[in-house]
């Protein structure tokens, strides 16, 4: 099935399953907002767990915090966000459709680069056992060709990006004849900023000094708290502070389902370190991000890095960790060196100081930052989008499956008297007991055994736990595997601790 299909279906089970709600959907949903259903929210929340332990508690140095989503405006001046947090847009006359100018561009690329794939793919054909493939690419005429005009778009669009030339952006999509997917027309106005902040206005008197703004990324809040934590904290640099929370955002472009939201969450943490050793940090948290990723068990190979070239106002390096979504590699997480400039413009905004005493160093500092910024909707989708699989089963039948990392499921067992009968229910329930102070399970009586396992498949349980009328003489369990869909017996009294061990392992770390 094509990734496209797959996607699709995915999207379809996540509803069908109690994971993800069009937002207001009786009254035709609110675009590019999305509720979590019964399911979703346990597996964000065990998302948030996996992320809070290994960048909290799992480090003696990193501290998390609570800060409010509302935030003094000059705040925002501050960080830069009211002058400089926009998107070039760019509307088409015919269509009226609006789009983001580099969005534009970036798909135009791609179709480039998809033609030399498929150039590249021919000449696998062609030439079979004997291909070689970067002296195809050093040599074919068609892919030299192709690959010096996507970077010639991509170097030209870096450029303007960087310069903020909005007329040379415009240029460069008349120049690659870029037309509206819509209308087909090239009929464009020109590219003008567009900011991305809502705002909203502090109580009842509506006028200009109550605009207030619903914060685009959480990093702010930790800034404004920096000195709260370390005087509190008795925090020795190097040292992070750490928050999960909501941002808001009025993307243009928003589509791919929770790909890019309006409302969306953000699991993120500022390393403060000594000026100098920012680069060296930078590589370190670059490394234990991605070892993090990794550890889900998802595949290696679905990760990589993409260094910026075109750096955000604030920043001296930057690395997305990129993810292969069903629509191709797209970034999951960013790793960005920000200098002192968000502490810096604080103090300067808010006349206080924001610096450090080194008592090592005997200095006065304002610290250098480095920010792992990973977005908590864009993970859940990450995860989905690799867990879920429709397989053919050997006896004709089908299942949906998430192999959802057991860690993270949002249900681990699922304990399934046989019958509703002959004392089957009591037993469960007693065994049931036993598991659900330590673990989130389910207790299922209703239909086939069969149609169960289908139920739990979907929702990605990884046991099953069958009590049949062996149980009642042998004190003895079927655990069934749902990747395998393997079945043991297994004595009531080693379940608790299979579930324990089960759960501690944690892929290819
Ligand atoms: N504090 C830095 C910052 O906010 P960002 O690259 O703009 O950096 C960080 O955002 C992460 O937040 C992204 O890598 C992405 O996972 C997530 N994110 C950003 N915008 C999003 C949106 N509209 N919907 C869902 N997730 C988003």
């Amino acid at each position: 099935m094509v990734s496209e299909e797959l996607f699709k279906n995915l999207v379809a089970h996540a509803k069908e399953y109690g994971f993800i709600f069009p937002s207001s959907e009786i009254y035709d949903g609110l675009s590019a907002v999305y509720d979590y259903g019964q399911m979703g929210v346990e597996l964000k929340n065990n998302i948030k767990s996996y992320w809070w332990n290994a960048m909290v508690r799992l480090h003696d140095n990193i501290v998390g915090i609570d800060s409010a989503i509302f935030m003094h405006p000059r705040i925002w001046e501050a960080s830069g966000h009211v002058g400089a947090f926009n998107d070039p847009l760019i509307d088409n006359r015919d269509s009226k459709k609006r789009y983001r100018a580099d969005v534009l561009l970036e798909e135009h690329i791609a179709k480039i680069e998809e033609k030399i794939t498929k150039e590249v793919e021919k000449g696998r054909k062609k030439f079979g056992e004997a291909f070689d493939e970067a002296q195809f690419r050093a040599t074919n005429p068609n892919v030299l060709r192709n690959a010096a005009k996507s970077a010639e778009i991509t170097a030209r669009m870096n450029a303007a990006l960087n310069a903020n030339d909005l007329g040379a952006l415009k240029q460069l999509i008349l120049d690659c004849e870029i037309a509206c997917p819509i209308s087909g027309s090239r009929n464009w106005t020109d590219v003008r900023q567009f900011n991305l902040m809502f705002s909203t206005q502090l109580g009842s008197v509506s006028d200009e000094a109550n605009v207030i703004y619903l914060r685009p990324e959480t990093a702010q809040g930790i800034f404004v708290n920096f000195l709260n934590v370390q005087k509190t904290g008795r925090m020795k640099i190097p040292f992070g502070i750490a928050q999960i929370g909501k941002a808001f955002r009025n993307e243009i472009v928003a589509r791919q389902f929770i790909f890019r939201m309006r409302e969306f969450e953000q699991m993120e943490m500022q390393f403060f370190v000594r000026p100098g050793e920012e680069m060296k940090w930078y590589e370190y948290w670059k490394n234990e991000r991605l070892r993090w990723h990794q550890s889900l068990g998802l595949g290696k190979e679905k990760y990589r890095f993409h260094n910026h070239e075109k750096l955000a106002h604030y920043a001296n390096a930057a690395a997305d960790i990129e993810f292969d979504f069903p629509f191709g590699f797209k970034e999951l997480e960013g790793i960005h060196s920000r200098t002192d400039f968000d502490l810096r413009r604080h103090q300067e905004f808010s006349g206080r100081k924001q610096q450090y005493f080194d008592p090592e160093t005997n200095e006065n500092y304002v610290p250098y930052v480095i920010e792992t910024s990973i977005g908590l909707d864009r993970t859940f989708l990450a995860i989905l989008s690799a867990a879920y699989s429709e397989e053919q089963l050997e006896n004709g039948e089908e299942r949906a499956v998430l192999r959802i990392p057991p860690v993270l499921a949002p249900v681990k067992a699922a304990v399934l008297p046989l019958v509703k009968k002959d004392g089957l229910p009591e037993k469960a329930r007693e065994i049931l007991q036993t598991l659900r102070f330590d673990f989130h399970c389910q207790y299922d009586e209703k239909d086939s055994i069969g149609k169960r396992y289908r139920r739990q498949d979907a929702i990605g349980t990884p046991f099953c736990i069958t009590i049949d009328h062996q149980t009642l003489e042998d004190n003895q369990v079927t655990l069934r595997y749902r990747d395998t869909m393997q079945q043991d017996r297994l004595p009531v009294a080693g379940i608790h601790a299979l579930l324990v061990q089960s759960l501690k392992v944690m892929g290819e770390g």
